[in-house]
């Protein structure tokens, strides 16, 4: 992991804006992964493992499920483990494995389903299985058993009965060894149902001194636009299509290469919104009810809530955030205008309309160039987006819808490759 002073990113920030992102989708599995963080924590304080190795089974843990957002399922939390199972898990070691300073975290959540069976869950289909993946995945099964609307100490003893019937078929002994050395602590169980937060072990693992440098944290909002795009077939390569045309008119307008690269992460993050909008609505070909248009309006505030929190990111989540924003007062949520509209803002507007109806979606065609110019021609006439972006765009068209294309295609190669992950080809 880098440590350098030229940093733009906190790790624990970015962390910690996923973690509220995944709690947009499904609370649910944002207090599981909590939950199995502080439980494989407190496993590996007990093994006394080394700084760096715990901070990688917390991140780890923080993240494991996440490959199932990509998934129309809920396979991370039921109590048999079929084989299929790992595919959750090898699609999020897919999706954090493409990022350097991931790599080590990605190893760990692909083989969290892998029982231990005897000493053979050593590897799997050749390849070795980290002791961390083993104490995440004993970690993930006591989680799954706790239920958080009971009392928790009168559960402890039937979770000791199944992690005890299971030493050396599904855990390691020497990891069920170290739980029986610290399960009858009722304060233990307490802590985990109470506040299992990543905010209560963050300064045991220094996660606060893990920076990224701007162009790191590029690679890491790219992986977190996958977790954005890849939930629906509709919308898979469209924050890759946005960044790309957004970039462009950045480079166009005179960003200053900082700039461009903060471009491209607000390009990446701008629908992080739309975790929280029900899949159906996002899938929804025909026009939407009142009342479906009524969610889709809350997205650009959870963009700009999620982002807001982030240190160095100001400029960032309001580019991201305000693309819906019209230059007339008429946009929403935050119905501002013109005057407080920046360019980087009225930048993300125009890529983000051009974007949409020039794309391919399953269910029609993009637009060819003449009705996407008179699209945005319109809306400019109606005071909506700014004149001279468009005008930028205008001027340099087939540059700017070719990057779009580039880039959409290769977020659609990386679509299939992720997602066509099974339990039987882990590599
Ligand atoms: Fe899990
Ligand atoms: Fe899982
Ligand atoms: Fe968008």
């Amino acid at each position: 992991m880098p440590y350098s002073d030229q940093y733009f990113a906190n790790l624990y920030d970015l962390i910690a804006c996923l973690i509220r992102a995944v709690d947009l989708v499904n609370p649910k599995i944002s207090i599981h992964h909590q939950q199995v963080a502080y439980m494989a924590f407190n496993l590996a304080n007990a093994m006394q493992l080394p700084m760096d190795q715990k901070r990688t089974l917390v991140l780890a843990a923080l993240l494991h499920d996440i490959g199932s957002l990509s998934l129309d399922d809920k396979l991370g939390f039921v109590e048999e483990e079929p084989l299929t199972m790992n595919n959750h898990a090898f699609i999020g070691a897919r999706l954090f494995g493409s990022s350097p300073f991931m790599k080590d975290v990605a190893e760990v959540i692909k083989f969290h389903h892998i029982p231990w069976n005897n000493g053979e869950g050593k590897s799997y289909r050749g390849e070795d299985v980290p002791l961390l993946s083993h104490i995440l995945h004993l970690s993930d099964r006591i989680a799954i058993r706790v239920n958080n609307d009971e009392n928790v100490i009168s559960q402890i003893q039937p979770i000791k009965e199944y992690i005890k019937s299971a030493r050396d078929t599904v855990f390691p002994p020497e990891l069920v060894d170290t739980f029986f050395g610290i399960c009858d602590e009722e304060a233990l169980w307490l802590e985990l149902v109470f506040r299992p937060t990543i905010f209560t072990v963050q300064n045991d693992i220094s996660l606060q001194s893990i920076n990224l440098t701007l162009d790191e944290t590029v690679d890491f909002t790219k992986i977190l636009s996958q977790i954005i795009d890849f939930r629906s077939p509709f919308t898979a390569t469209h924050s890759a299509g946005v960044a790309a045309v957004a970039l462009k008119l950045a480079e166009l307008s005179g960003f200053s290469e900082s700039e461009c690269k903060m471009m491209s992460i607000a390009g990446n993050l701008h629908d992080i919104g739309k975790l929280a909008i029900p899949r159906e609505i996002l899938e929804k070909t025909d026009a939407l009810e009142p009342a479906e248009y009524d969610i889709i309006k809350s997205h650009t505030f959870y963009t700009y809530h999620l982002l807001e929190p982030i240190s160095k990111f100001e400029a960032i989540a309001q580019w991201a955030a305000y693309h819906h924003e019209k230059l007339n007062g008429h946009g929403y949520p935050f119905h501002i205008k013109a005057d407080n509209l920046s360019l980087g803002s009225r930048i993300m507007a125009v890529a983000d309309i051009f974007t949409a109806i020039t794309e391919d979606r399953p269910y029609r065609k993009g637009m060819p160039k003449e009705n996407a110019e008179a699209v945005l021609g319109h809306m400019v006439e109606n005071e909506s987006i700014s004149q001279p972006i468009v005008s930028l765009l205008v001027d340099n068209y087939a540059t700017i819808a070719g990057l779009r294309g580039e880039s959409e295609e290769r977020a659609a190669v990386d679509y299939s490759k992720i997602l066509s992950v099974n339990c039987n080809d882990p590599k």
